[in-house]
């Protein structure tokens, strides 16, 4: 994996780095551009950056789930964890605090707080989430709405229960957990749905693994759907995924802002990818 460093992440924590993620960082600096929306010609996209990428109003949502994060930061909580994705440099051990799990694997606040804006702007029927985790990007998408469900999956038991802590907490009814694998879960949840609007891609970071989830949810894709990819350098195999989801015929408009990946199906759009500086 190379040299691993520790460098910030978001504005708050520290997460470590490998040499391949440092050069696709720097290579995101040099190339990310339309800050605030300057310089961009398509409308969607431009409103899609002022109003959700720089918006800075801040929603009583986001102070409970900041609450919360550091409520379990401080619990000194240890659960056992089995891990079924590709596994993390940020752990060594399956017994792992919740402090560590909020800090290193689950989504920073300030992404968090950009798929909940995300969702408000786009309004979707359903949300589908593949890797809850123990819920905190969940409560993100589940607090933007409380009247959309939101479909999550979790191959660990004890995370799934750590999880449900937190939906229970802020009763999120409208919040309904598989736990098992991605692989026996996704394609009975895709069969049962007739367009996928929203699907946040957070589990099994591997190249083929990721292609085939966006394979799986494609057959169930409207004009108006919107699949949002988690980590998309965070190895050459994911990184090499992304390219591959955004240069997929079906997909038009891609924006790339280096922790996340976003793309569009909407036909009226003309296909282009956007890095955007946040
Ligand atoms: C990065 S974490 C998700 C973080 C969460 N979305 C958040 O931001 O709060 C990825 C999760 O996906 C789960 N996972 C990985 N591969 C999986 C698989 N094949 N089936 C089910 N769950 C899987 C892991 O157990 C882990 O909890």
């Amino acid at each position: 994996m190379g040299l691993i460093i520790r460098v910030k992440k978001s504005h708050t924590i520290y997460y470590r780095m490998s040499f391949f993620q440092i050069k696709k960082y720097l290579n995101y600096c040099l190339h990310a551009k339309y800050r605030k929306g300057y310089g961009l010609h398509s409308p969607f996209v431009f409103n899609l950056v002022r109003e959700v990428f720089y918006c800075e109003h801040s929603f009583y949502a986001f102070d409970l789930i900041k609450e919360y994060k550091n409520e379990l930061k401080l619990a000194n909580k240890v659960i056992s964890v089995v891990d079924y994705g590709a596994g993390s440099s940020n752990f060594t051990s399956k017994d792992r605090s919740v402090e560590k799990l909020v800090k290193a694997s689950s989504i920073s606040t300030k992404y968090g707080e950009l798929l909940f804006r995300l969702l408000q702007h786009i309004n979707p029927h359903n949300i589908l989430e593949l890797g809850t985790s123990i819920g905190i990007s969940t409560l993100y998408l589940a607090l933007a709405d409380r009247r959309r469900e939101v479909l999550t999956i979790e191959g660990c038991v004890e995370t799934a229960k750590q999880a449900q802590i937190a939906f229970d907490k802020f009763d999120c009814s409208n919040v309904k957990q598989f736990v098992g694998q991605f692989q026996d879960v996704l394609p009975n949840l895709v069969a049962k749905t007739d367009v996928l609007d929203f699907v946040f891609f957070d589990g099994n970071h591997q190249k083929q693994a990721t292609i085939d989830y966006f394979n799986l949810c494609l057959t169930k894709v409207g004009a108006n759907s919107v699949f949002v990819f988690d980590d998309i350098y965070w190895s050459k195999g994911m990184s090499e995924a992304w390219d591959i989801i955004r240069q997929h015929p079906q997909v038009t408009v891609s924006i790339d802002v280096f922790q996340l990946g976003i793309v569009f199906f909407n036909k009226d759009y003309s296909k282009q990818n956007f890095v955007v500086r946040l």
